[in-house]
């Protein structure tokens, strides 16, 4: 379905050729004073100069042409030259009703569809989730669903950190707690036990024991580098380990990004790729893009319009072993090769844009990838404390994920009893947890989406969580609200079928649908920008459209039952859009709050 303004333009292009002039000065934009309008067209001023005519007099020649549109209810030519728009009430009430039979609101599918990957979320094996995974897991779900919703093939994976020194450190501390565990026994041959001997807490407490000493105790150090080794060449006590600490940590990750309903298609990791590394390697030394330097193993990847350096990008360090960036590039290796995807992306900390870069830039020059494959990386920012610094908690440590929600959950509980006060009613302390653990979610997904990624941004548990203002629980409100009075009208009798949107009868009722209407060109620049904030500046200014609607309108004592029905189908259409939209950022919406 083609977009409202694009079928407004043309037919002001019209009226430009009609009028003799060239048709593409006819496009219309949105407003810059909703007051005088609803659309605007400056094209007679840009026309001024090549037609040799004052700009006010193009425009009344366009005006002239269009006393008898079908879009357009007014055109006032004004000086110097502008033309001031507004379109007839039936013209959207047709684009609405269109909007309203549309498989996704007559958002127009790609001819061919894509196939992304997107690599997001990234926890490690055995450390706890904190804050810092939170923006990773919330941004790639709601980039992964609206790539999906854009009609394309997506691939969510979360790329889990399970290779690396961490796996030593925790196998190293092991060890010394309990030495005699037959995993360090190297002449055991038999199965191993199917239980591991450790529980996640154990294993959440064990890792940072075991890092803090590393950092003190050099011979402890080298004791993890070594077990890391023998992990990743295959010693088997110590697979058999690893292979206990991923599951333990897995379905622990499981349960909270479950938590955060953020789903992964894939859930694969580091580890997967290693055994294609040496082959990669080998590529890499025969095309002669890897060379030695002091012992290392390295590809040049600066280029010349460089303005800041790029390092060269190392794939294996001087005593033979992969880092990250090699797990990375054989990592894209095999998606190429088991999912032929047209692009890539991945989601992290901005602080990693330089590393991408070289990863990026080192994939294409040693052909890893086909030439027209999209690498994007999409850097986001900070979450702040109020303070401004990276997010903590009271007593200044790293604030875990789950006390995180915790707490929002906990405030959410306390403002949803104390709206139910206001409004004079009572609920139960079940009923109050459920809802909270939905809205607390909004409030946390909303106040990160909201802000274009790449920003830092405040976190901020008295804002996030208000019933007011550009937050999620305001949504939801918002939605509840129409929900309730869906059902009321059913109450009385009212079907939800059968209904159609009717021409607007007030200025808030038409701003409304003229909010609504802007759906698809909204969602094709979520898209083509991967940018969920779109979304959310979208659904708060129809959510605000429908609340100024709803304060002036008595829409179930409405006597009119034509009218009636017609306000219904409206406020269907509004709310079957903003579920959509909520669902794009990745929550949903309680029945009640
Ligand atoms: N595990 C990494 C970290 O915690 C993030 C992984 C991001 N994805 C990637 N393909 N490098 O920093």
């Amino acid at each position: 379905m083609q977009k409202i303004l694009d079928l407004i333009s043309e037919e002001m292009k019209k009226a430009f050729e009609a009028a003799g002039y060239e048709g593409e000065l006819g496009r219309v934009t949105l407003s810059n004073r909703p007051d005088l309008c609803e659309y605007q067209c400056n094209g007679a001023m840009a026309g001024a100069k090549k037609y040799h005519k004052a700009p006010l007099v193009i425009a009344q020649d366009v005006a002239g042409q269009l006393g008898e549109s079908e879009v357009f209810s007014e055109v006032t030519a004004v000086a110097p030259g502008f033309l001031n728009l507004k379109v007839k009430e039936a013209f959207v009430r047709n684009y609405l009703r269109r909007m309203q039979e549309s498989e996704k609101f007559g958002m127009e599918m790609p001819d061919k569809a894509k196939k992304i990957i997107i690599d997001y979320g990234g926890p490690n094996v055995a450390k706890p989730l904190h804050v810092g995974h939170l923006r990773s897991g919330i941004i790639g779900e709601s980039i992964k669903r609206i790539c999906r919703y854009a009609g394309h093939e997506v691939i969510g994976d979360i790329h889990l950190g399970d290779w690396g020194l961490q796996m030593g450190l925790i196998i190293t501390e092991l060890q010394k707690r309990m030495p005699k565990l037959v995993y360090f026994d190297d002449a055991y041959t038999g199965e191993y036990p199917k239980e591991a001997p450790f529980t996640i807490s154990e294993l959440e407490e064990i890792y940072p024991t075991a890092s803090a000493k590393s950092k003190e105790d050099e011979a402890y150090k080298a004791a993890a580098m070594e077990a890391t080794y023998k992990l990743q060449n295959g010693v088997r006590g110590y697979r058999a380990l690893w292979q206990h600490i991923i599951n333990v940590s897995v379905a622990d990750l499981k349960r909270n990004y479950e938590n955060l309903q953020v789903e992964f298609d894939l859930w694969k990791g580091e580890s997967d790729v290693h055994d294609i590394i040496p082959g990669m390697v080998e590529e890499m030394k025969k095309g002669g893009y890897a060379y030695e330097s002091d012992g290392a193993l390295v590809v040049d990847v600066k280029e010349e319009t460089d303005t800041k350096e790029v390092p060269p990008c190392m794939i294996l360090k001087s005593d033979g072993a992969s880092l990250y960036n090699t797990t990375d590039l054989a990592t894209i290796m095999d998606r190429m090769a088991n999912y032929h995807p047209d692009k890539l992306i991945y989601l992290t900390d901005k602080r990693q844009e330089l590393y991408f870069e070289q990863v990026f830039r080192c994939a294409r020059k040693t052909k890893l990838v086909n030439e027209d494959t999209e690498l994007v990386h999409i850097g986001f920012g900070t979450m702040n404390g109020k303070d401004g610094k990276p997010f903590k908690t009271r007593e200044g440590g790293v604030m875990r994920l789950e006390n995180l929600i915790r707490e929002i959950n906990e405030e959410m509980i306390r403002k949803i009893q104390d709206n139910a006060k206001t409004k004079g009613y009572e609920v139960d302390a079940e009923q109050a947890e459920e809802t909270a653990k939905i809205v607390g979610l909004a409030a946390i997904k909303y106040g990160d989406l909201s802000n274009q990624a790449s920003k830092d941004y405040i976190f901020d548990m008295d804002r996030f969580t208000s019933f007011e203002g550009d937050t999620g629980p305001y949504i939801l409100y918002t939605i509840v609200r129409i929900k309730s009075i869906l059902s009321k009208y059913v109450e009385q009798g009212g079907k939800l079928t059968d209904i159609v949107i009717e021409d607007a009868t007030s200025v808030s009722e038409k701003d409304m649908m003229l909010e609504l209407a802007k759906f698809n060109a909204m969602m094709e620049t979520a898209y083509e920008e991967i940018a969920p904030h779109r979304i959310c500046a979208y659904i708060y200014d129809l959510a605000n459209a429908f609340n100024r609607f709803y304060h002036e309108t008595k829409i179930l004592t409405e006597e009119d039952n034509r009218r009636k029905a017609g306000w219904i189908a409206l406020l269907k259409l509004t709310k079957d859009v903003l579920e959509v939209c909520i669902d794009l950022l990745g929550f949903s919406a309680p029945d009640r709050m």
